[in-house]
């Protein structure tokens, strides 16, 4: 259990898993101090400010991944870091510059404030399923023993190939790093995040989730053959582990595997008026389900609670309530897409 009013820090914060992450740290009685980009732009960070205990127990701190030492103010004196921010642009014109550089030198920053503060008992950090299968045949079941294959992203360059490269690099150096300077550093490894959640605006992984109902082809690719978790799980997992006194290493924290046509027909069956497809051009209807296995999460006691309707039904009823979707799509025929 969390010693009264143990101070973290929580970089990320007014993102999808930033903010769901902080709401329920506050609940769990832990102070927060928020890292975002722009705490004075009320449009991004007011979801934070309302959450309950926020105005006692919640901080917002102005941190940017771009800027060498701007981690160190927030994370000095706190006893815990969950390091959840990332850049996640996916159209980026200088990707090397904008996406994988800052997302590498900015954890290493974060890491020398840790060794700085010399208060930080752990660092979490929110690493995702990009390090980990990205390569030419997938395998029927991944552990955290498993690494994506640079060579291969590079070479392909798919569509988020530069969030795969610089997730990868980033907990590479990160491991690194750990070692050399003793820092008792843990790294939680997401598949695809789906849920109810609290920011204003349309979340980066539900572009990517929802893209059969909204017909954003692109992110096909990505979803083929699937796994999920749901985004109060994933945010209970990152408590849980940093909480537990023998966590150690990687965590895949996964709860569902699938195929896009799994996804379809889910929506398919809950909400018939957005007309998704029922079959995808060049995508092999048989194709088998790709694992993630959170055995390791799940043997040191954790215990998921969501199923994939439960993710789904989340996402999309707090789409429609934030108006990010319309209540059907009359136009789309439930046809290939
Ligand atoms: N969602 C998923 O399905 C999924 C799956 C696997 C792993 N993950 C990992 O989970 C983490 C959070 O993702 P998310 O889904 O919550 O995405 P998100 O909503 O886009 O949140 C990312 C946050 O990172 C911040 N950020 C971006 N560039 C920054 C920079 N240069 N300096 C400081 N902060 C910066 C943004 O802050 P501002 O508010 O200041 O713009 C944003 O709030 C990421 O590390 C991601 O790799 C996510």
């Amino acid at each position: 259990m969390v010693a009264a009013g143990e101070t973290v820090c929580v970089t990320g914060a007014a993102g999808f898993i930033g903010s769901w992450l902080i709401m329920r740290l506050l609940e769990h009685g832990y102070m927060v101090r928020a890292t975002v980009r722009d705490p004075g732009n009320m449009k991004k960070v007011k979801h934070l400010l309302d959450l309950p205990n926020a105005e006692n127990n919640l901080t917002l701190w102005k941190a940017d991944l771009t800027q060498e030492g701007s981690f160190d103010e927030a994370i000095h004196g706190c006893s815990g870091v969950f390091h959840v921010a990332t850049p996640m642009d996916f159209d980026s014109k200088d990707p090397e510059n904008e996406v994988i550089k800052p997302t590498i030198n900015g954890m290493l920053d974060i890491m020398k404030a840790c060794a700085k503060a010399k208060t930080v008992r752990r660092l979490v950090f929110t690493s995702s399923a990009g390090t980990v299968n990205v390569e030419e045949v997938q395998k029927p079941v991944y552990d955290e023993s498993c690494w994506s294959d640079l060579d291969f992203v590079r070479s392909k360059k798919m569509t988020g190939w530069m969030y795969f490269v610089s997730k990868t690099l980033t907990e590479k150096a990160a491991w690194k790093f750990a070692a050399e300077n003793n820092i008792d550093f843990i790294s939680i490894i997401p598949t695809l995040v789906v849920g109810p959640f609290i920011m204003p605006t349309m979340p980066p992984s539900l572009i990517t989730a929802l893209s059969p109902l909204t017909r954003t082809e692109s992110h096909y690719s990505i979803i083929k053959q699937v796994q999920f978790v749901h985004l109060d799980d994933l945010c209970m997992s990152h408590i849980y582990l940093f909480e537990h006194p023998k966590a150690k290493g990687r965590y895949i924290c996964s709860s569902h595997d699938a195929t896009i046509y799994d996804i379809a027909k889910l929506i398919n069956e809950k909400y018939p008026e957005y007309n998704v497809p029922t079959k995808f051009k060049d995508i092999d209807e048989n194709l088998d389900r790709v694992s993630f296995s959170s055995k390791k999460l799940i043997e040191e006691g954790f215990v998921f609670k969501y199923s994939l309707e439960d993710m789904f039904v989340g996402a999309i009823e707090t789409c429609r309530e934030k108006g990010l979707l319309p209540a059907s799509f009359e136009n789309h025929s439930n046809g290939t897409c």
